[in-house]
């Protein structure tokens, strides 16, 4: 669809950028809403983050999304940040408010958690969680467990001291257990989710046994390349209920394009396969 003269703009900050698919998703919906729109790629090298994040509201942005390596400065060049942003630590999507001020949110947790709940409703957050992991994604979901009631989120990390930290910084339900005791963590779990590279298209695949799940409980791997890992084929062999992580990427697109474009975007199927047939033509 063509622009006109008065199109609202938005777009995403990395470095690099090319690999990004945020404009194909904001692209996808503005052409499906017929909205007078751009959603552009914006490569902004960390030296220049400041000065963009001035610029671009005097260019007539409406707000942008930030991705690696960009995401924990944006918290510090924003007026205003969201409890989300706060506690994750980082800013993925801001906001130009009407008096010029700029805010910042986190919609990873919410993507995590809206796509869990689209793909797998009633998972059982009653029980303890299992996070492997705790790296940027992992403090999102972390986050995202507690604010949605699991009693305990149980981190288990190579490198035991960021499960530690990450583990303090989410008070008493958050513990950290050793890598090597991962697969005893999960006993009487409702939900296991991999946040680590493992899995990933290049590199080995998790090491995870998963016979000490309980049947009920679902396995959420948030490696999107490929669609289905090797964690998410031994679950559902195991005949446990699975969810990928395009999902989540397509969810926490949308409170950004609801707030720039003014319309609540929908992920539906053909939105799901359209993405997915990019990762993996
Ligand atoms: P992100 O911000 O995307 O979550 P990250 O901070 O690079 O990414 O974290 C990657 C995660 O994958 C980390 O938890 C990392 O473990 P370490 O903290 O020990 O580095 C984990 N990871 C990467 N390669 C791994 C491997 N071969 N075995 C186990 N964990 C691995």
């Amino acid at each position: 669809m063509s622009i006109s003269g008065s199109a609202r703009l938005a777009g995403v900050m990395g470095w690099p950028i090319a690999h990004s698919r945020s404009p194909r998703i904001h692209g996808y919906w503005l052409q499906e809403y017929g909205i007078d729109g751009a959603y552009v790629p914006l490569a902004i090298q960390p030296e220049d983050l400041a000065d963009s994040f001035r610029m671009l509201p005097r260019l007539g942005f409406r707000g942008w999304n930030i991705t690696l390596p960009h995401k924990e400065a944006a918290l510090r060049l924003v007026d205003t940040a969201t409890a989300a942003a706060e506690r994750i630590g980082a800013v993925n999507t801001v906001t130009v408010q009407p008096d010029g001020g700029l805010s910042g949110d986190n919609s990873d947790a919410f993507g995590f958690t809206a796509h869990l709940n689209q793909s797998a409703p009633g998972w059982p957050s009653d029980r303890p969680a299992v996070v492997l992991g705790a790296g940027g994604a992992a403090r999102a979901i972390c986050f995202a467990l507690l604010e949605a009631g699991v009693p305990e989120v149980r981190i288990a990390n190579r490198t035991q001291a960021r499960a530690e930290s990450l583990a303090a910084a989410n008070g008493r339900q958050a513990r950290a257990v050793p890598w090597d005791a991962r697969t005893e963590a999960l006993a009487d779990a409702g939900l296991l989710v991999n946040t680590t590279s493992l899995g990933m298209r290049g590199q080995p695949p998790l090491p995870m046994e998963l016979t000490a799940l309980p049947a009920d409980a679902v396995v959420n791997d948030i490696v999107y390349v490929p669609l289905q890992t090797p964690l998410l084929a031994t679950a559902a062999a195991r005949g446990l209920r699975t969810v990928d992580g395009l999902g989540m990427l397509l969810h926490q697109a949308r409170p950004g394009f609801s707030r720039w474009f003014g319309r609540e975007p929908m992920v539906t199927e053909t939105l799901y396969s359209t993405i997915a047939k990019d990762i993996a033509p």
